[in-house]
């Protein structure tokens, strides 16, 4: 949540800034702000709104020539969304500027004790009292900018990644993390900052991840230099490569990216099995696995913590899970999981699944998990993120970059991992007969020709669409490994169109939801043929009665359920295990078409940002 960026070099930095922050933009777009140094002035440029709204302000003003500054763009934590709590934020004095991701707990008590020491608050952030501490240790302290800034953060609880810019100290800039990712791309005379790397891939693919409680000292005329914040041992900077491309971070021609990566899908999946199911061999290989495979095969128990669509794709892992190696899965929203104390025993595995790597319900998961002796796995598609340096082992997805707020590749790829995790558990441990085996992996070698299949009723789909975008409630039903996809469905209609949507098991319906039932009421159901086909044409029998209107996902060549249903959609017929991954790919079209015909900005929908990185 929020988007950090931050230049120092030889080039003009408002370009680069602008820019780097409408690609941050997914991870929040309530308000916006800039601070350039020119030389001799600080000019903070700040407005509520999108970076599109601060380009229109910067078109008003005569251009800045500035070298350095740094950029943010916003998701509100302290203080609603306007000019005044936008950041950068200033100290006291006007020299200090900042922008922060995260939260700051312990603000209040900060801030009464530097009101009390005389210092003046204009915003109701969190922010501005971290600037104003940094301010006031380098005063009282006496000491550079760099340890002003480490004795602050010593006192902050909380989670944060900053970039702080001193106009005394005008080739400099400060950037700390602690809970919140940053990235520094390393040019040639010049750095970038950022929440991710991507804002500056155009200029370089040397790139650091700053490390949990690192801060760094970043001069466009030196090298980075690190420390850790908490005992001052210097760091020695490891510069990675960059795998990513200008391409993947763009439409594409696509409206929006959350299409363009609803129709990665195919080729996200094929990146998925690459190098891991061996066709030629009949065997799955997962080198992450192999030191560990031991404490798998021991495990009384397996733990899976996540959120979101990431939580839906673990629910799909239990009965994966269950099915193939038969031991007992237990799935929980990391956000209760971290406050329950919960009872994990030393040989219970946890699964941590999160596409952005930085989710901080689920890191905190990893930690109790990790405190109390559990080897933990995760499953991530942000390469380096801190999900995936935090865990013992894991899997990446390799869904590529995902931009669009609502999660799509990344629940297919991830439930694609589970699958290969499952498979290979359950051969290894012998609960899986080959044959079997080898007949699950050559169907889940055959899901991205079937995926592309499903997208070729785009069209389809955007005319059921139309018949619905007027709803105000909605029912998803599914039973068995479709369960899950109901309720990836109904969360994906509800956080981009804005509609009121539900997912229930579909015999759940008889317990209470089918009260709501009534002509008004769209009722999508999971119809397909290996999901117990006749219990749930049954459950559409009892809402067709009610007048519902159904919306049917359903098998090739499909009869019954068709007979029932206003609208059917077909998806190729699999095992059932697959299911979720072919069944998902319509609900995902549906809820796109219904937003778009809306008038919903779907990449960016209200209140939403893509990765969750306060609690
Ligand atoms: O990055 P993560 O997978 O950890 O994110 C978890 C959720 O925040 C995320 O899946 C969220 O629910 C999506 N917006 C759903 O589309």
């Amino acid at each position: 949540m929020c988007g950090i960026v931050a230049y120092i070099g030889q080039q003009q930095a408002t370009p680069i800034i602008i820019k780097g922050l409408k690609r941050l933009e997914y991870r929040g777009y309530d308000s916006t702000g800039i601070s350039l140094f020119n030389g001799s002035e600080l000019h903070t440029i700040k407005t509520m709104g999108k970076v599109s709204d601060l380009v229109a302000k910067f078109e008003s003003l005569p251009p800045i020539a500035a070298q350095i500054g740094i950029g943010h763009t916003r998701w509100a934590t302290h203080g609603v969304p306007n000019d005044v709590n936008a950041h950068p934020q200033k100290s006291n004095t006007g020299d200090l500027v900042v922008v922060h991701n995260g939260i700051i707990e312990n603000y209040a008590s900060l801030k009464e004790e530097l009101i009390h020491r005389g210092y003046t608050f204009s915003s109701d952030t969190d922010t501005e009292v971290l600037i104003n501490l940094i301010e006031d240790v380098q005063k009282k302290e006496k000491v550079k900018l760099g340890k002003a800034v480490q004795i602050a953060l010593s006192q902050v609880i909380g989670a944060y990644a900053i970039v702080v810019f001193d106009r005394k100290k005008p080739n400099e800039l400060i950037a700390a993390r602690l809970g919140s990712p940053l990235a520094i791309g390393v040019g040639t005379d010049e750095f970038f900052v950022a929440s991710d790397a991507t804002p500056f891939l155009e200029y370089t693919k040397n790139v650091i991840y700053l490390e949990e409680e690192h801060l760094a000292i970043i001069r466009s005329d030196r090298d980075v230099s690190i420390r850790k914040i908490t005992n001052d041992k210097v760091i020695k900077p490891y510069v990675e490569e960059l795998q990513m491309s200008l391409e993947n971070i763009q439409k594409g021609g696509y409206d929006y990216f959350m299409l363009k990566e609803i129709f990665e899908q195919p080729q996200a999946i094929r990146d998925t099995l690459r190098g891991r199911l061996l066709s030629d061999e009949g065997v799955i290989n997962l080198s992450s696995l192999r030191e560990h495979e031991n404490k798998f095969l021991k495990a009384k128990r397996i733990i899976i913590v996540a959120c979101g669509t990431s939580w839906h794709a673990g629910l799909v892992a239990e009965y994966l899970l269950e099915k193939f190696t038969r031991t007992p899965v237990e799935v929980e929203y990391a956000s209760e999981f971290r406050y329950r104390d919960p009872i994990i025993f030393p040989d219970d595995i946890i699964i941590a699944i999160s596409q952005s790597g930085e989710t901080a319900d689920t890191l905190a998961a990893i930690n109790i998990a990790k405190e109390r002796g559990a080897f933990v796995f995760g499953i991530c598609n942000v390469v380096g993120s801190s999900i995936s340096r935090l865990t013992d082992t894991g899997c990446y997805t390799h869904a590529g970059p995902e931009i669009g707020v609502a999660s799509t590749k990344a629940f297919t790829t991830q439930i694609t991992v589970l699958s290969l995790l499952a498979l290979h558990l359950g051969m290894v441990k012998g609960t899986l007969s080959r044959s079997e085996y080898q007949h699950h992996l050559l169907e889940l070698e055959s899901l991205p020709v079937k995926v592309t299949q499903i997208l070729e009723q785009e069209s389809l789909i955007k005319d059921v669409a139309a018949t619905f975008r007027e709803a105000s409630n909605c029912i998803y039903l599914g039973r068995g490994y479709n369960f899950p996809v109901a309720l990836e469905g109904a969360l994906k209609l509800k956080e981009i169109s804005y509609i009121h949507a539900e997912g229930y098991p579909a015999a759940e319906m008889k317990h209470g939801p089918i009260a709501l039932i009534d002509e008004q009421m769209p009722v999508v159901v999971i119809a397909t043929k290996k999901g117990h086909y006749d219990k749930v044409v049954s459950n559409i029998q009892e809402i067709k009665s009610r007048k519902g209107r159904i919306i049917a996902v359903v098998s090739e060549g499909d009869i019954r359920v068709k007979e029932l249903s206003d609208h059917c959609i077909e998806i190729p017929e699999s095992l059932e295990c697959f299911t979720p991954i072919l069944a998902t790919i319509p609900l995902q079209l549906l809820s796109y078409y219904i937003a778009v015909q809306r008038g919903c900005n779907v990449d960016q929908p209200r209140n939403l940002a893509k990765s969750v990185t306060v609690e």
